[in-house]
């Protein structure tokens, strides 16, 4: 499934030293640590209270999903889901793994499934244009609504917008809508006008739903392989609960990304796939380590303004782009790089015509050449003194993901163990939330709309 790499990140690598890798010593410093932060969300997944671990368990979900499946996938040509950041990144992500780049575009046979829009932004023309390639598709689309909370406004506009065009018969077929089993005005409106609904286990935060309907809804409907999804989920959740810090992968990680952020200068954490497939998994990763790990507060209220900074990149694109500054820019960087031993398909370098041009291209595979890169890089970030770890799937496949995912969503519960901060609120997305009801003249926002147009008020005597 997935394998962690991490000598590039310690002192034994002689330009990367003590001064920027992890030392023997820094690490046993960490044991007493990570032993109190691994039983900390060990006893909170004991008592039930690990949401995303516990939704692995949770069968009357998961036939509630599969008996919805059953009914919509054979009717449905076209899956649009209308959700924002958790409600939309762990579905995206999911699907670019288990998925060609060209799903969309095969015909409808060789898809085996519905084409999937994951609308998550309310730019105009993003809409208005994906609405209108819908066309005569229309009467066999579905649209997703997905909001844990229900009251979010990017997504409520996207309702609006599609149960207007559908109109109320036709929107109680085709909408189905994915939030809070009991609570919030999506759910309301979802009862009284009929639609059909999968829950949003209530102790699961945004962006810990990927393993929830949120993300295995539209899994399912395009034809991924859930159950192999969630058994690798569940093999890594059985490994992480067992093993001991220094044999638990999880441990390890937390502890070389905490050290690196508090104590080496690298307070950036870079995810670099070699994989197109598993980009997706690079912007799931930004989200769940930006919005759980930033914040201002500690758990006992203290200012403390923490997080290491999350940032994506591709390889090998980005070795022509952001790897400069990765090797001699600030040495304030951390890169974890996913690689794949097996992809989902290949291609064969043929030999030059007549021994002409680049000659020792001839006869590699392009997943040999992609793997030369890699090790190009990290050779030559390892050389430059800048640490870096290796995250090895077997393949991309649904187990792999599957794993990986519950990794890292338990790195990220260790790291707000080790930062002491609250890895499940989001004090400042909810703020932003807030000043858009008022500036949109939501009830009940009427000072803050006082105090935004006061901000705003003489904006253009700055325009040149
Ligand atoms: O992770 C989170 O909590 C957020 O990113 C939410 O997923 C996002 O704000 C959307 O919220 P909701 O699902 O309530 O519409």
């Amino acid at each position: 499934m997935i394998r962690l790499y991490w000598k590039n990140a310690s002192s034994c690598v002689p330009a990367v030293g003590d001064a920027h890798g992890v030392t023997r010593e820094e690490m046993r410093s960490m044991e007493d640590r990570l032993a109190r932060a691994l039983a900390a969300v060990r006893a909170e997944w004991d008592a039930g209270r690990l949401g995303y671990a516990a939704l692995l368990d949770r069968q009357p979900y998961h036939q509630t999903l599969a008996d919805l499946v059953g009914r919509r996938r054979g009717e449905t040509t076209d899956l649009v889901v209308l959700g924002i950041g958790g409600s939309a990144l762990g579905a995206a992500a999911v699907h670019t793994a288990l998925h060609p780049a060209t799903y969309n575009l095969l015909d409808d046979d060789a898809r085996g499934g519905p084409r999937l829009f994951v609308l998550d932004n309310v730019d105009p023309a993003l809409v208005a244009d994906t609405l209108k390639l819908l066309g005569d598709r229309l009467a066999t689309t579905v649209f997703n609504v997905v909001s844990k909370s229900g009251k979010t406004a990017e997504t409520a506009a996207q309702f609006l917008i599609v149960a207007d065009m559908l109109g109320g018969k036709t929107a109680r077929d085709r909408i189905v809508v994915t939030t809070d089993p009991e609570d919030g005005p999506l759910r309301k409106i979802a009862a009284e006008q009929g639609y059909d609904t999968l829950p949003v286990p209530p102790d699961v935060g945004g962006r810990f739903s990927v393993l929830s309907p949120v993300g295995l809804f539209s899994a399912a409907m395009c034809g991924g392989d859930v159950e192999a999804l969630l058994d690798g989920a569940r093999h890594m959740a059985g490994r992480l609960r067992q093993a001991p810090p220094a044999e638990n992968p999880a441990c390890v990680l937390a502890a070389i990304k905490f050290l690196m952020a508090t104590t080496k200068g690298k307070p950036l954490h870079v995810m670099m796939p070699y994989s197109n497939r598993l980009l997706g998994l690079a912007d799931w990763y930004r989200q769940l380590w930006a919005e759980s790990l930033g914040k201002r507060h500690d758990r006992g209220g203290r200012e403390v303004f923490v997080g290491p900074t999350p940032v994506k990149a591709l390889g090998a694109t980005d070795q022509h782009s952001q790897a400069q500054l990765y090797l001699e820019g600030p040495n304030d960087k951390l890169v974890v790089f996913l690689v794949a031993d097996r992809h989902p398909a290949d291609c064969d370098v043929p030999a030059p015509p007549r021994g002409e041009g680049p000659g020792y291209l001839g006869g590699r595979k392009l997943s040999d050449f992609l793997h030369a890169e890699k090790v190009a890089t990290e050779f030559a970030l390892a050389r430059a003194g800048r640490p870096s770890v290796t995250i090895r799937f077997d393949a991309v496949d649904p187990e792999s993901v599957g794993a990986f995912l519950f990794f890292y969503e338990f790195v990220t519960s260790l790291m707000g163990e080790l930062l002491d901060v609250n890895a499940y609120d989001q004090p400042g997305v909810q703020a932003i939330k807030d000043a858009t009801f008022a500036l949109l003249g939501r009830k009940g926002y009427e000072q803050l709309a006082g105090e935004i147009r006061e901000f705003d008020r003489d904006e253009d005597s700055y325009l040149l």
